[in-house]
Order: C-alpha cells, then sequence, then structure tokens
C-alpha cells in the first residue's frame, strides 16, 4: 500500500486512462494528486465518486509523494523528474527522455520484472512501438534466440496525444465536407492519409521514434547483438498500433511452437484463424490491455524466419497499463523496490 501517489500530466489522453485505472484496480494508496501544467490548474477531475483538484506541477507537490506515475512530454519530463526524486519520490515516466540512461531500468512487467528493483528513484515505462513488439519477441528469444527483426508499423492517432486525435477527428469531418483543416499537430493530413514519419531524424535515415524501437529492444531483451530495422507509419486509426513483425531466430522456431509460445504467455492473446477471417485489428482491439497475435506464418523467403500480425491499445498496454503493471509491480516486491525514496 502506497502512502501519497501523484499523477503528472493527469488531464493528457495517457493520463485520463491512468486515473480511469487507478480507479477500476482499486489501486492501493492513501491519498491522490493529480497534477498538470498551469493550463489545467483548479479543474476538477472525478475518481471514485469525488473529485479531485488538478495541481500546477511544481516542485514542493513531490516533498509527501511516495509514488509518481508520470505521462508528460520530454521536455517537463527532463525538467522537473530529478527534482521529484531528490525530494524522495520514485518516478514510473512515460516519457522517452530517461528510457536508455543507463541506471535508469526500462521495464515491461510480463518481460524482464526483476529490472524494477535496479532503479535509483527512476522506472521508465517503453515506447509504445516497442512494448507490443517486446512483449511478443520475449518468448520466441527466449525460445531460439532471436536475431534480427523487420518490423512495419501502422500507428494510431491516438499516439500523438489529445491533438493528434483532434487532428484525425476534425480533419476527416472537414475532408468529407470538402473544408480546410488546420492540422494541429501532424505535418500533412492525416485524414485518408499515411504518413511515414513519426518522429524526428534521427540516425542514417531513420526517425527518432524508430531508434527507440532499436534501441530499447535491446535494453529490455539485454541482448545488444539483435538487428532492428524499423518502419514506423503514422495511420489514419483513432486507437491501436497494428505492426507487421518478421523474425529470424538461431534456432528455427515453427508456427505451431511459435503459437504455443505465445499463447503460454502472460499478456498475449492469439487471435489467428485466416481460414475464419480471424486476426486482430484495432476494431477488437481497443481498450483491450493484452497485446494480440495473429496471422501467424513462416517466412517463406528465409529458413529461420518467422512472420506475424501484432495488435495493441497504445495508450492501454503501449503506455496507461504498463506503468499502472509497475505501480503494483513495486507494490507487490515490498519496501525493497523503494529503496533510496519516500518509505
Ligand atoms: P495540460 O493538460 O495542463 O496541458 P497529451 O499527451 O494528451 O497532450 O497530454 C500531456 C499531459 O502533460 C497533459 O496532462 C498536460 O497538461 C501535461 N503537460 C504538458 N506540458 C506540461 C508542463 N509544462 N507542465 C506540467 N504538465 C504538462
Amino acid at each position: 500500500m502506497f502512502d501519497c501517489v501523484a499523477v503528472v500530466g493527469a488531464t493528457g489522453a495517457v493520463g485520463s486512462i491512468i486515473r480511469e485505472l487507478l480507479e477500476a484496480w482499486d489501486f492501493p494508496c492513501k491519498r491522490l494528486k493529480f497534477v498538470a501544467s498551469g493550463r489545467s490548474a483548479g479543474r476538477k477531475l472525478p475518481y471514485a465518486g469525488r473529485e479531485i483538484v488538478v495541481e500546477e506541477l511544481d516542485g514542493s507537490i513531490f516533498d509527501d509523494v511516495q509514488l509518481v506515475i508520470s505521462s508528460t512530454p520530454d521536455d517537463t519530463a527532463r525538467d522537473y523528474i530529478p527534482d521529484a526524486v531528490r525530494r524522495g519520490a520514485l518516478v514510473i515516466d512515460e516519457s522517452g527522455y530517461f528510457r536508455m540512461k543507463s541506471d535508469v531500468p526500462l521495464v515491461i512487467p510480463e518481460v524482464n520484472p526483476d529490472d524494477a528493483l535496479k532503479h535509483q528513484g527512476i522506472i521508465s515505462s517503453p515506447n509504445c512501438s516497442t512494448t507490443q513488439m517486446v512483449q511478443a519477441l520475449k518468448p520466441l528469444h527466449d525460445a531460439g534466440r532471436v536475431r534480427r527483426v523487420v518490423v512495419s508499423t501502422y500507428q494510431a492517432t491516438s499516439g500523438a496525444g489529445l491533438a493528434g486525435s483532434r487532428d484525425l477527428e476534425r480533419g476527416t469531418r472537414a475532408h468529407l465536407a470538402g473544408e480546410r483543416h488546420e492540422y494541429e499537430c501532424f505535418a500533412y493530413p492525416i485524414a485518408f492519409n499515411c504518413i511515414p514519419q513519426i518522429g524526428s531524424p534521427k540516425y542514417q535515415g531513420y526517425t527518432s521514434e524508430e531508434m527507440k524501437m532499436v534501441y530499447e529492444t535491446r535494453k529490455m531483451l539485454g541482448d545488444d547483438g539483435i538487428q532492428v530495422c524499423p518502419t514506423c507509419v503514422r495511420v489514419p486509426v483513432a486507437n491501436c498500433h497494428s505492426e507487421s513483425i518478421l523474425v529470424e531466430t538461431e534456432r528455427k522456431i515453427t508456427v505451431e511452437e511459435a503459437r504455443k509460445l505465445f499463447a503460454a504467455t502472460p499478456g498475449l492473446e492469439v487471435m489467428d484463424d485466416l481460414e475464419q477471417k480471424i486476426y486482430p485489428m484495432p476494431i477488437n482491439c481497443d481498450r483491450r490491455h493484452e497485446t494480440f497475435i495473429g496471422r501467424i506464418r513462416e517466412d517463406i523467403s528465409s529458413p529461420n524466419g518467422l512472420a506475424f500480425w501484432c495488435v495493441s491499445d497504445n495508450l492501454r498496454k503501449g503506455a496507461a497499463t504498463n506503468a499502472v503493471q509497475i505501480a503494483l509491480l513495486l507494490d507487490k516486491l515490498g519496501p525493497q523496490a523503494l529503496k533510496g525514496c519516500r518509505k
């Protein structure tokens, strides 16, 4: 049981779901604070039959806080989290800013729970596209050692925050009405379009979003030898990221073995019957906490290759659910998990 927990970024797309989950899962804490920017200070947000007033982000807020669950832009996380840690809080951070720091564990509870204990006050939750892919890779890696991954993503607009969701909805309405829409978030119209750039140019023609899939995968699976070739694409889907994944393993994994491995892995669900038109899609994975796998098949172009399709709710397992699951894991691990932080 935690004493005081703060949700930072409580008004955002992910923050709203974190609030929903804390309430739905009867999260073990005595006090709860909701924190956002000055723009939202004073707003009242419902929680378990009462209202909590949003506080403006300020260091002094954390003086009595034991645990922070944070979902803000990277620069906000960079600016406030070290101070919150100095003031005694343990921070579970959704932003990308700290993920690759050597003293910050990057955790998916079903993949590398033991890493959570290695924190120095910050635990990062991975990028949404990486989370669902690594959940699927983990049982294959344990069974046959993943050597190479080629992945193409089809990422929903909710991954770009509330402004991304507004752009899809308003842009689509405007397009159908033959009107012009000033896009808030995307560089090009997302309605009736695909944009093959998420993030900024980062390395040899790959974007920052794509390189997250390279580096974060290696960090969580603890294997720098895994080669990942990603292409990340924004598509006009409201919620849930889809991924086409091709994996090459050191030891061949057959379709039957892969299906068994996926089915036996907590957090994964197999939805795979091409004859019956059964496979995961954003419309049947929305608001679910699992990651779904379908279209499992042998790579007909290479001996040890396996291809499959993977869909997950990017706001839930890709963000809010994973962060709250880390918090529940810490609660289960008990006082040893809070070392160095306020007891
Ligand atoms: P606010 O709603 O007050 O702007 P999203 O990803 O949906 O855009 O949400 C981002 C979250 O991060 C929101 O809760 C937002 O609060 C919060 N946020 C953004 N910038 C800051 C900031 N400078 N200080 C505190 N919270 C911030």
